[in-house]
């Protein structure tokens, strides 16, 4: 079954609804195959004129499409499913983006027997190069997987993974965007301490940070022995290494994760 066949409902399109709207017009899905839902009406506006998508109602998107994206915050879903929970039938796919909630959070509020998969992408999604965790929730059979990736392929790599291990994966590469500008941002006002302009700082740390990306990609190696062939015997970055061990970097990287990985299970308890 073609996933291009399917109309495709991106309820509550805000920032992460967005990026799947336009990754997959980016991709040659139709306009006609997709619908959005918003909660105010200047939103839902703007989807309409920026994508020319049919923006309708939470219901009239659950009559018509065949599946539901589910794009709202986690602390709105238990809302949004008051509302379209009993209406949804047994046979649409429910794709939940939302960080932390289980697939049983929506299984409990569908009717038996609907199919909830869960995935966990990033903002990297606007330039194509998104991270996607997919997981089958009960119910999901391998053919809603597989739909599942084909909507996500366009917005860069997938990845099946079990759902016990999404909140690590929420905490990895779902909020992973954010601590790799948090480095480039230091990195560039260490640059400006050292003497170089803003914008030359910046343009070596932004190349610098993608040359090292497509490294680890591309290379097969294992980041230890990239960073070991940067680093020469009592030379510059051993002792720019150092100081990053002294600080307690790797350990501030460990406690963040992890307080990442607790946050996504608060927000799913407080969610419920
Ligand atoms: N941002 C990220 O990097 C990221 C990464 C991975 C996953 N996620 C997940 O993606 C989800 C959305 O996050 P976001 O950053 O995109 O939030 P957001 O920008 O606030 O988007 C949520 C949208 O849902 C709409 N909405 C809320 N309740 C609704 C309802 N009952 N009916 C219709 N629309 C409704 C809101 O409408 P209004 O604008 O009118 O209020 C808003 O546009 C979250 O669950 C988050 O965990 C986010």
């Amino acid at each position: 079954m073609g996933a291009a066949r399917h109309t495709v409902a991106v309820i509550g399109a805000g920032k992460i609804g967005e990026l799947m709207l336009s990754g997959l017009l980016r991709s040659g899905w139709p306009a006609q195959r997709l619908l959005a839902t918003a909660r105010r009406p200047v939103r839902a506006e703007e989807l309409a004129t920026r994508y020319g998508v049919r923006v309708v109602d939470n219901l009239t998107a659950v009559e018509e499409a065949a599946v539901l994206a589910i794009a709202v915050k986690p602390q709105d879903a238990g809302v949004l499913l008051d509302e379209i929970g009993p209406k949804v039938p047994a046979d649409k796919l429910v794709v939940s983006l939302c960080a932390g909630l289980p697939t049983s959070f929506f299984s409990r509020r569908l009717p038996e027997g609907t199919p909830v998969v869960r995935v966990m992408t990033n903002t990297p999604a606007l330039v194509d190069q998104a991270m996607s965790a997919i997981s089958a929730g009960a119910h999901a059979t391998g053919e809603h997987l597989a739909l599942a990736e084909e909507m996500f392929a366009p917005l860069g790599a997938t990845l099946r993974v079990p759902e016990s291990q999404q909140d690590a994966v929420t905490a990895l590469s779902g909020s992973g965007p954010a601590y790799f500008y948090l480095l480039v941002e230091a990195m560039i006002d260490a640059g400006i301490l050292l003497g170089l302009p803003r914008q030359v700082a910046h343009e070596l740390i932004v190349q610098t940070a993608i040359g090292s990306a497509v490294m680890l990609r591309d290379s097969g190696e294992h980041p230890v022995k990239l960073r070991e062939a940067v680093t020469s015997p009592a030379g510059t970055t051993i002792s720019a290494v150092r100081e990053l061990e002294k600080h307690g970097v790797r350990a501030a990287l460990l406690a963040a994760l992890e307080a990442a990985r607790d946050r996504a299970r608060e927000l799913a308890a407080q969610a419920d």
